[in-house]
């Protein structure tokens, strides 16, 4: 990790807390005396949310994963460039809920587009710019689907395409961010969601505590 203002991605399956264990991070952080810019994926800018919109409506969209997966990588190149990185220029902890490990796992593994597409297009428009650590809220598919459909009800919004799909799918979603946080251990944080949420965001905050204090005492 670097000494400058650090990048922080969460990451995990739908239902697995992603949303509350960030809102509690930056409230610690930010007691800290940390300046923090919490954001999200897709979404983080006016056109990014207007991708959200269009991605996650569960009625009517009808998207091919090809579409999909440019229209994904779309809203991630104007949140870097016109948010992430000026925000990290200008000292503030970052902390972005969802970032590439989502495009990995959802339509790579998910979907089963080849993974070296997904890092090319990376590579190619934000220069394979990657956050300094990812905290990975695994939770098995089935707790988070049914945790995720019941607050979609709740807030009566129509974001629910992803959690439509079938627990085949979500299965691969999660064999692939656990796969990813296999590959880059030193960068990755791995954390069993499927526990009390409180017990879940303390562990978060801990872990990434002693992470950042470990990352400055390097220099
Ligand atoms: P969330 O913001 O409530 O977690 O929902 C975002 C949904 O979008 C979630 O189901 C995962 C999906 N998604 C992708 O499929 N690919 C991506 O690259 C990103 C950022 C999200």
């Amino acid at each position: 990790m670097t000494a400058n203002a650090p990048f922080i991605a969460f990451e995990g399956g739908d239902g697995a807390g992603k949303g509350g264990a960030l809102v509690t991070l930056a409230a610690a952080l930010t007691a800290d005396g940390h300046d923090v810019l919490s954001t999200r994926e897709p979404g983080g800018t006016p056109e990014g949310l207007e991708l959200r919109a269009l991605l996650l409506a569960a009625s009517g969209a009808v998207w091919d994963q090809g579409s999909e997966l440019l229209l994904m990588t779309a809203a991630r190149i104007q949140h870097v460039k016109r948010v992430i990185r000026p925000a990290l220029a200008a000292g503030r902890v970052v902390l972005c809920d969802r970032f590439l490990g989502s495009t990995l796992a959802y339509q790579g593994g998910g979907r089963g587009i080849e993974a070296d597409l997904i890092l090319d297009l990376h590579r190619r428009f934000v220069e394979d710019f990657r956050p300094d650590l990812t905290v990975l809220l695994d939770v098995d598919p089935a707790t988070g689907i049914g945790r995720s459909r019941r607050r979609l009800a709740d807030d009566a919004t129509d974001e629910g395409r992803f959690e439509g799909l079938d627990l085949g799918f979500h299965q691969r979603v999660r064999a692939s961010f656990r796969a990813q946080a296999a590959q880059d251990p030193y960068r990755t944080i791995l954390i069993d969601a499927d526990r009390a949420i409180d017990v879940v965001q303390q562990d978060v905050v801990s872990h990434v505590r002693s992470r950042l204090a470990a990352s400055l005492s390097q220099g």
